[in-house]
């Protein structure tokens, strides 16, 4: 019999499933995950959504107080860049995310567990595809080793 790969946390790889939240604008991402269910398109359960009204409300402080609580990874999706209600809001957000990333290297954190994104509200598709890019991506890197329990 094969061993199964086990990670840090002594999770078994093929039994991970990831807990990524998302952070997401209220006229992008948001609706387009709304739409999303409306098509019934299928993407990952494993996402919590947080809305808010421009991913340039975002704060480093969330993304990081997010993977502090266990999350596996963190997200924020915005407005196509050129597109945000708010102007800027999601070049901020991008700066955010950069700058979160950034920390995370200095301290040993894999990186990757933080990535921004952008879409527009009729792309139910791409949201559904980002979902699941992300929890790859995320499932690829382990648990986190700040996961409790
Ligand atoms: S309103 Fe969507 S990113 Fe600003």
């Amino acid at each position: 019999m094969e061993a199964k790969e086990v990670d840090k946390a002594h999770v078994a790889v093929d039994d991970f499933d990831p807990k990524i939240v998302a952070f997401c604008c209220n006229y992008c991402a948001y609706a387009a995950a709304d739409l999303a269910g409306s098509m019934r398109l299928s993407y990952p359960p494993n996402v919590k959504v947080i809305r808010l009204p421009c991913s340039g409300k975002v704060e480093i402080t969330y993304l990081l107080r997010a993977l502090e609580d266990g999350a596996d990874g963190v997200m924020v999706a915005g407005c196509l860049e050129g597109d945000c209600h708010f102007m800027e809001g999601n070049y901020r957000a991008k700066r955010k995310v950069r700058h979160a990333k950034r920390l995370l290297e200095e301290i040993g954190f894999e990186s990757g567990r933080v990535e921004m994104f952008n879409l527009s509200s009729a792309m139910a598709g791409r949201f559904a595809e980002i979902m699941e890019e992300m929890t790859e991506r995320i499932r690829k890197l382990g648990p986190s080793p700040l996961r409790k329990g």
